[in-house]
């Protein structure tokens, strides 16, 4: 499957739970774990959207080894984040150390994100750098 498939598929799915969790919570007027169905949302839907759209818009990338694993990173990271987020907000200190690890873990995957932006040059770029004159 190309990295794009796979964040499109997993967003969606996250955006499904974020919004059950924000009927949840309209419906039982308990805001508590509030910062964790906005973090659902934007790391899960918002962002895995946005990388579906990057690596689609870059197929060279999309078929890659790393952008799955960039990919799979921030999936992972992002259900971990968002259940240590909701233990903190229900009054489990617990989920401290958990939000901790995964928020950095989800920074480094951002990192990843940024070095195969910066690194990538689409082939046409590179086509056309090679036939101008040099001057
Ligand atoms: C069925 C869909 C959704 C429902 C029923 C819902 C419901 C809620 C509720 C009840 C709150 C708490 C508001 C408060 O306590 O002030 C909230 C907050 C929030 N939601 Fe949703 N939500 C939905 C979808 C989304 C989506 C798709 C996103 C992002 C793409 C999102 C992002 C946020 C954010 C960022 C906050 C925090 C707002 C703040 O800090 O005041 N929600 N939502």
């Amino acid at each position: 499957m190309k990295a794009s498939d796979l964040s499109f598929r997993a967003a969606v799915l996250m955006v499904i739970a974020g919004m059950i969790w924000g009927l949840v919570m309209g419906i039982t007027q308990d805001h508590s774990t509030m910062p964790a169905h906005a973090h659902l949302n934007l790391l899960g839907w918002v962002s895995l959207f946005l990388f579906g759209i990057y690596y689609h818009l870059h197929p060279a990338l999309d078929v890659g080894r790393l952008a799955k694993v960039q990919v799979w990173i921030w999936i992972t990271a992002t259900v971990v984040l968002t259940i240590g987020i909701a233990l903190i907000h229900s009054g489990r200190s617990a989920g401290a150390p958990v939000a901790i690890v995964s928020s950095l873990i989800v920074l480094a995957d951002m990192v990843l994100f940024a070095s195969l932006v910066f690194r990538f040059t689409p082939a046409e770029v590179t086509a056309r750098r090679s036939t101008q004159p040099a001057e």
